[in-house]
């Protein structure tokens, strides 16, 4: 592997990590935990942490926490009124019985009530189940049938593709925008505005805090599950990656649904006192860039496809707005590339930062900082503290250059402690002593910068979004027409990569673009719309492995035109 990486050196400035190499010998994630009140009183709660803490002990009751806008209401929230509202709702589930442990699945669009519900539930000590909201019903169903969820908070909008009749355990439905009355449904802002407020219910922090559901290459989506102690985690990446400061305004781009969303899109600038940015609505280039500009952002996490779609507006776009209070551009969930790097450096005069992690890792893991140089295609060094490595399959760690598993020496304070319900999939991860296996492909230089090279096992990661093949093969082969399916990352220059569905037709089924449609429209209805494959190719017979598996490595070689010696 050539080391001839290009090189941007690193900025001087105020960081607040400035020595990368003493950070490693010296950090502890026990001396962070410091930092915490419950380290002193003993009393633990991220809601405390994230929200209350601000208002009763840093005299920030009047700080702005939550600045919203979805192009039509433009609304700003304190802390001291996300803690009082969360308060109230944390009640409000008390009152409908809602206790330690029990899980609360949140189905809401981008919304000032998605933030305060999640704030609430955590009080009560419950579990959130985030629910992406373009999850359709079957994805609905999975994640709330399989977490056991006893309540969940939604729109009426999305109420149709909560299927009540085949979740028996979930008792209360709330929905937080005004209806007209619908039967059998609590609503929320009533409800909230007439309750008193719920005492903080203490935690361990083992205890769990979310189950986030995450995509595999086999099987359902795993029920990855967070605890309340991640926040040591948080808190130091927010810290010395994310370089938050008392004065920044934070946005990061990613929806509560994914993990990004969750803990960097408030719980990490929650928890530092930095106000957080959420822009509510569909993505369009300029809504974003005047959004950064209005609120004044300081430090902006997002991905690639969404800086690629923003340079696709062109030179002229940016200059209409006024970036000049943003200071550091971070970047997460794909390959961050060269054309991306360079726009940035000339458009918005910095560097954009990447930064790899996964669902499963629950804190930024390998990134790039402020003190170091950058190198292109590099994700960047471990994050002090954390033990990053290349292994092959034995667990070996491989020299420099060479590609392998990218694997996390396991024990971190954000790392998921479980799968819901299936602990042995949970275990499948560690299956290499002592490593945590990502699943991902990497190698590392002779300096010690990680090089991303790709999944090993199929996920795929469509505009950053993850999606697993074989919930859309199972999704495809309902249809009737389809005999089976085989599903793959196709290679795209906007979205990193597209879902694209090879599938043999049963026997006098005849190809058509009405069936086409018919099937994308069978993943977008059933799971979710950035699920469906933009392209579906018909074969004579999908190839399969010894065991009657999908064989992916053909799939793979097949979309990348590469000559297999398997006939399609
Ligand atoms: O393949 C890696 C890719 O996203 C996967 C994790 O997806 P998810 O659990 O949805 O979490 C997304 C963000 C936390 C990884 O296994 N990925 C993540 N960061 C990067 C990346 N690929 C390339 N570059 C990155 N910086």
């Amino acid at each position: 592997m050539a080391y001839d990486h290009k090189i941007y050196r690193a900025l001087p400035g105020e960081h607040n990590l400035t020595d990368y190499t003493e950070a490693c010998e010296e950090l502890r994630f026990e001396s962070v935990e410091r930092q915490f009140s419950w380290h002193s009183t003993g009393r633990l709660n991220i809601a405390y942490e994230a929200v209350d803490r601000n208002v009763m002990e840093k005299n920030m009751g009047d700080s702005i926490a939550l600045y919203f806008s979805d192009g039509a209401k433009d609304i700003r929230y304190t802390f001291a009124q996300i803690k009082d509202l969360s308060d109230k709702f944390a009640a409000v589930l008390r009152k409908c019985g809602i206790k330690k442990g029990d899980r609360v699945g949140v189905f809401l669009p981008r919304s000032p009530e998605l933030y305060i519900s999640f704030i609430g539930i955590f009080k009560t000590g419950a579990v959130a189940v985030p629910l992406f909201e373009a999850f359709m019903e079957e994805a609905v169903k999975d994640r709330l049938g399989d977490s056991g969820a006893v309540a969940v908070i939604t729109v009426t909008e999305l109420l149709e593709r909560i299927p009540r009749e085949a979740l028996p355990g979930l008792k209360h439905l709330f929905v937080v925008n005004e209806s007209p009355d619908h039967p059998n449904v609590i609503h929320w802002w009533p409800e909230v505005e007439k309750s008193d407020a719920l005492p903080i219910e203490w935690v361990d922090r083992e205890d769990p805090m979310f189950i986030l559901y995450a995509s595999g290459a086999d099987g359902r989506a795993k029920g990855l599950v967070h605890v309340h102690g991640a926040m040591v985690g948080y808190l130091i990446t927010g810290q010395w990656v994310h370089d938050l400061k008392k004065d920044d305004v934070y946005w990061c781009t990613a929806d509560p649904g994914w993990i990004t969303g969750i803990v960097y899109g408030f719980l990490t600038p929650w928890i530092m006192g930095v106000p957080v940015v959420v822009r509510g609505g569909r993505f369009n280039a300029g809504d974003w860039c005047a959004t950064l500009a209005d609120y004044g952002v300081s430090v902006w996490y997002s991905a690639p496809t969404a800086f690629r779609m923003i340079m696709s507006g062109g030179e002229e776009l940016l200059k209409k707005y006024d970036l000049g209070r943003l200071r550091h551009i971070l970047s997460v969930g794909e390959p961050l590339t060269e054309e991306v790097l360079e726009w940035s450096l000339a458009n918005l005069n910095q560097p954009i930062y990447d930064t790899w992690w996964m669902s499963e890792t629950g804190m930024n893991m390998i990134c790039n900082y402020r003190c170091l140089d950058i190198k292109l295609g590099s994700i960047g060094r471990p994050f002090p503290g954390i033990g990053a490595a290349v292994v092959d399959d034995q667990g070996s760690i491989l020299p420099p250059g060479q590609i392998g598993n990218l694997a996390i020496r396991a024990g971190w304070p954000a790392m998921a402690r479980d799968v819901w319900n299936d602990h042995e999939k949970y275990e499948e991860y560690f299956k290499i002593k002592p490593w945590f296996i990502s699943g991902d492909a990497a190698y590392m230089d002779k300096d010690g910068w990680f090089y991303f090279q790709g999944r090993l096992d199929g996920v795929i990661n469509t505009a950053g979004e993850r999606v697993g093949p074989f919930e859309v093969e199972a999704k495809l082969e309902e249809h009737p027409a389809v005999d089976r399916a085989g599903v793959v990352g196709k290679p795209d220059q906007l979205r990193g990569e597209i879902v694209k569905a090879y599938i043999a037709l049963r026997e006098g089924v005849i190809w058509s673009r009405e069936l086409h449609d018919q099937l994308r429209n069978t993943v977008k209805t059933g799971l979710a719309a950035h699920a469906a494959p933009r392209e579906i190719e018909v074969v004579a017979a999908i190839p399969l492995t010894r065991e009657g598996k999908v064989d992916r490595r053909v799939l793979k070689e097949w979309v990348l035109g590469l000559n297999t010696g398997q006939p399609k």
